[in-house]
């Protein structure tokens, strides 16, 4: 329900897809109302400060990994939305590699109902095949009718072609996108690392940067023959990102995510065997991260995308290879970005806001302009705030992040979701 309780947020410089102003924000009935400087308060209005912030529409992931149901040891949709909104998110994309997974219109209902009362807006992609097996196509349809407009067996790539190829018509059909996870099963196998200089000093099995690129080649093969979507997921290669760029300046219709770890953190990080560093795909080469990077900047990679990938301690306290892979990234991803990249913040934005809403087809709701008449899921960021990651301060239900003690610059102050302020001055209010 929209929160009828007015909010101005006061003091602020509005960044979104029009351009930038300084403006203050009042929001009532969970719509933007007006946006003018200097405005006067409202009897009763929550007045949010913005002095030397940044006011902009939410930000949107496309690749959470919520774990509800079947690992709710690792993190729920509640305790993974607060996370969600503590880094500046008003609505993350649920991965379907659940236990089981969300392969049916039942078990995504499930996770949307879940979703109601959680501090982000949570939407849910389908599984491409059932049970993620890569066997035979999951029912998209009547998943795409409760408005799943993504779908990927995340955790695995869609193996068979001749199988992929069918779910690009059916997609094609329903006007849906498939997001996939680029790794070849067979040439990846047994790798727990990127294979290369540090997995042979290392003697840890790897897998090679083609096992990634080849699926990619492959899926940009697959969109010319069926003139579907295909959204790449984690792109972590310069290959990738050379492929996509191609795919992109033939008019094909594919777009690209990188994740925070893969634009931050190399293949050396592997080098104490600290399985935070284990995740899939695998930390590249310092020229990877290059590539990646040069990636965000021109366009090739349309979105930053956390694979915000919770784990249970004794999921991670073991030995490298029988680890599970991924990382936390819904808190740090914002901060690493505006850290690490050196872009514009409103490129940054672009990347973590009004493009993967695009994406993700939630335009009408998220990412949009900070204008009167739309929805109020906005965020302001101190783009000024120095802070350093603590894993026992994060509101994930794990631990498992790479970025322990690193410091950071810039963070979310405030995030208004529907109008409802659910995290004001970094605390989450629910
Ligand atoms: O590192 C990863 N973790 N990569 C994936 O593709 C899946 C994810 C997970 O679900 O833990």
């Amino acid at each position: 329900m929209p929160d009828r309780h007015p909010v101005l947020i006061r003091g602020g410089r509005v960044i979104d897809v029009t351009g930038e102003r300084v403006a203050d924000v009042l929001i009532d009935g969970g719509l933007v109302q007006a946006v003018e400087d200097g405005m006067s308060t409202p009897a009763g209005a929550t007045v949010l400060d913005a002095a030397g912030c940044i006011v902009a529409p939410g930000l949107v992931d496309l690749h959470t990994h919520l774990r509800q149901p079947g690992r709710e040891e690792a993190e729920t949709v509640e305790t993974g939305a607060r996370a969600a909104a503590l880094g500046g998110f008003t609505a993350v994309v649920a991965m379907p590699n659940t236990e089981p997974a969300l392969d049916s219109a039942a078990a995504v209902r499930e996770v949307l109902e879940l979703g109601v009362s959680a501090v982000c807006d949570v939407r849910v992609a389908g599984a491409i095949t059932r049970g993620r097996l890569g066997r035979e196509l999951a029912p998209l349809g009547e998943m795409a009718d409760l408005g799943v407009r993504l779908f990927t067996d995340d955790g695995d790539g869609v193996q068979d072609a001749r199988l992929m190829r069918r779910a690009l018509e059916y997609a094609s059909a329903l006007g849906v996108t498939l997001a996939q996870h680029c790794e070849d099963k067979v040439l990846a196998a047994g790798g727990h690392m990127h294979e290369g200089e540090w997995s042979s000093r290392l003697g840890v099995p790897g897998q090679p940067a083609e096992a990634e690129e080849l699926m990619v080649a492959r899926d940009i093969a697959l969109a010319r023959l069926t003139g579907g979507r295909v959204h790449f997921l984690h792109l972590s290669t310069a290959g990738s990102v050379a492929a996509v760029r191609a795919a992109k300046a033939e008019g094909l219709a594919v777009t690209a995510e990188a994740a925070p770890h893969h634009f931050t953190l190399t293949d050396a990080a592997v080098e104490g065997y600290d399985t935070l560093y284990k995740v899939n795909p695998p930390l590249r080469t310092a020229a990877d991260v290059v590539a990646v990077k040069a990636g965000l900047a021109d366009g090739t990679i349309d979105a930053i995308a956390t694979d915000h990938a919770p784990h249970a301690p004794e999921d991670k306290e073991v030995p490298f290879d029988q680890a599970r892979p991924g990382m936390l990234g819904l808190e740090t991803a914002l901060a690493l970005a505006l850290t690490e990249l050196d872009l514009p913040v409103a490129d940054v934005l672009a990347l973590l806001s009004w493009n993967p809403a695009r994406i993700a087809g939630l335009e009408s709701s998220h990412g949009g302009p900070v204008a009167e008449g739309r929805p109020a899921n906005l965020c302001v960021i101190d783009p000024a705030a120095t802070w350093v990651v603590d894993p026992d301060a994060l509101a994930s239900r794990a631990r498992n992040t790479p970025y322990a003690g690193r410091k950071l610059t810039g963070r979310a102050r405030h995030t208004v979701l529907r109008g409802e302020p659910v995290v004001v001055d970094g605390v989450a209010k629910r």
